[in-house]
């Protein structure tokens, strides 16, 4: 059989970029156009090539050639070239020049090829509508869990679902923050200063340690996964800044770790949408999760579960994504933004409670008699039932009790926790933790 050789001849009339950011994620692309030219022009039968570039600083040197692009100044007059199929936006934000230059990108019968998901989240539904009635196309692999391509596979792997539940940890600086306090033994504010210096928190940190970032992710892959539309403002959101170190001892003792996760279902109450932080199986997937690495978990009626993990963010995986958008785009492929028309998504119903879920209690039990059947006696009062417990030696007056319930209510265990100081046997806050069945 022969080999073909020598440079593939293509027929197609190149593939035009505008790409307008260039940081990790831009200079990753055009690294990307530079070294696979021949790659990519095979896979989709024309040549890709980039046309014009943007960024704020035109003297920044970025460690890669430019020198064969057109220079804008502003990113919504690069979206308005006329020289460009597809505008590629990797600068960020939510509003400003992100959002100006895509809808301009639109007007101007241009494909759109995005990294942002605060944008997506904030004003996805918006851009899709103005998109498909332009008769042009929104791509966003790049926004949600950096390489893993859980778009496609939600969008097009798993369509033939209906998706029971959705879940990921898709924020690296909150899964090293949690492991590395983990390995070594660190407090909180001495590992968040670490990830400050190593790089690894955006400029506003609650971005990431608050949940927003993962929280925008999410409400994304609900939005596909459920065909409603997006409804960042219904994701109920807390960050790790209140996980102590001794809670992810503890938790460990009871077998579990602790992750910021995010649950995304559709149930007879409305949607669900949570990124919190929850107890999870040390021995399950999410579990055994280490460092910046992501996970999804998609949970479809005929697929069963799908389990996919990788690098959640980087120059290469990044724009490993941003590409395989735009060669989805260069072979004609032609998909709606949240995988069916953007009119024809629900408006959704937020959950006004989550489904019951075991809880994990932490509480400092003062050195009394019958201090335990106290508590056990409020918790009975609100149905809270005892799946495990355990006891530590006492530390001067107190001593810490871990207790495992049975599945519950949030709003029971609110209710127990306000009525524990009542009983004065214990001491401080009382800590809960949902634990999520993974
Ligand atoms: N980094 C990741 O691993 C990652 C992963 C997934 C998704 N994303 C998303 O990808 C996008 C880009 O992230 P990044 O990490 O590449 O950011 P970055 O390194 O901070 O780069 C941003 C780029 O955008 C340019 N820019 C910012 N505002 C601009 C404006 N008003 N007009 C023109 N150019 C502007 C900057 O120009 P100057 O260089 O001149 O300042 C810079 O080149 C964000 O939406 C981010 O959430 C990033």
């Amino acid at each position: 059989m022969s080999q073909p050789s020598g440079p593939v001849q293509h027929s197609g009339a190149p593939l035009r970029l505008g790409i307008a950011g260039l940081g990790t994620v831009g200079i990753g692309v055009v690294k990307i156009v530079q070294r696979h030219a021949d790659l990519l022009a095979a896979r989709t039968g024309r040549p890709i090539a980039i046309t014009a570039i943007c960024a704020r600083d035109r003297t920044k040197n970025r460690d890669a050639d430019l020198s064969g692009y057109a220079w804008e100044d502003s990113a919504v007059a690069l979206a308005q070239r006329p020289d460009i199929d597809i505008f590629v936006e990797v600068m960020g934000g939510h509003e400003g020049a992100a959002r100006a230059s895509l809808e301009a990108a639109i007007a101007n019968g241009k494909d759109v090829v995005t990294a942002n998901k605060a944008l997506l989240a904030h004003h996805g539904q918006a851009l899709a509508l103005a998109a498909e009635s332009a008769g042009r196309i929104i791509r966003f692999e790049a926004a949600v869990a950096g390489g893993i391509p859980v778009i496609k596979v939600l969008t097009e792997g798993l369509a033939g679902n209906r998706l029971r539940r959705v879940m990921g940890v898709m924020n690296g600086t909150c899964n090293y923050i949690l492991t590395r306090m983990e390995s070594a033994g660190l407090p909180y504010d001495q590992v968040f200063e670490e990830a400050r210096q190593l790089g690894y928190l955006e400029a506003d940190p609650n971005l990431d340690v608050g949940g927003i970032d993962a929280g925008h992710k999410l409400a994304l892959l609900a939005a596909i996964a459920f065909g409603t539309k997006v409804s960042f403002d219904d994701v109920e959101l807390e960050g790790i800044g209140r996980i102590s170190i001794d809670d992810i001892r503890r938790a460990g003792d009871m077998g579990y770790k602790i992750k910021l996760l995010g649950v995304a279902q559709l149930t007879g109450r409305g949607l669900e949408q949570r990124m919190t932080p929850c107890l999870v199986p040390a021995n399950s997937p999410f579990g055994a999760l280490q460092g910046g690495t992501n996970m999804v978990v998609l949970e479809g009626d005929s697929v069963g579960q799908i389990v996919l993990r990788g690098p959640g963010a980087g120059e290469g995986p990044t724009a490993s994504a941003v590409m395989s958008d735009v060669i989805e785009i260069a072979r004609g492929t032609r998909l709606s933004t949240f995988g069916q028309p953007a009119a024809s998504l629900a408006t959704p119903i937020a959950a006004k409670a989550n489904a019951p879920a075991p809880y994990y209690l932490r509480l400092e039990l003062l050195d009394k008699p019958g201090a335990l059947a106290k508590v056990a006696t409020v918790l009975g009062d609100e149905g809270i039932s005892i799946d495990r417990m355990r006891q530590y030696g006492h530390e001067n007056t107190s001593a810490p009790v871990l207790i495992v319930t049975h599945k519950t209510t949030r709003d029971a265990i609110t209710h127990a926790i306000s009525r524990l100081p009542g009983t004065s046997v214990v001491q401080g806050e009382p800590v809960a933790i949902r634990i999520e069945e993974v």
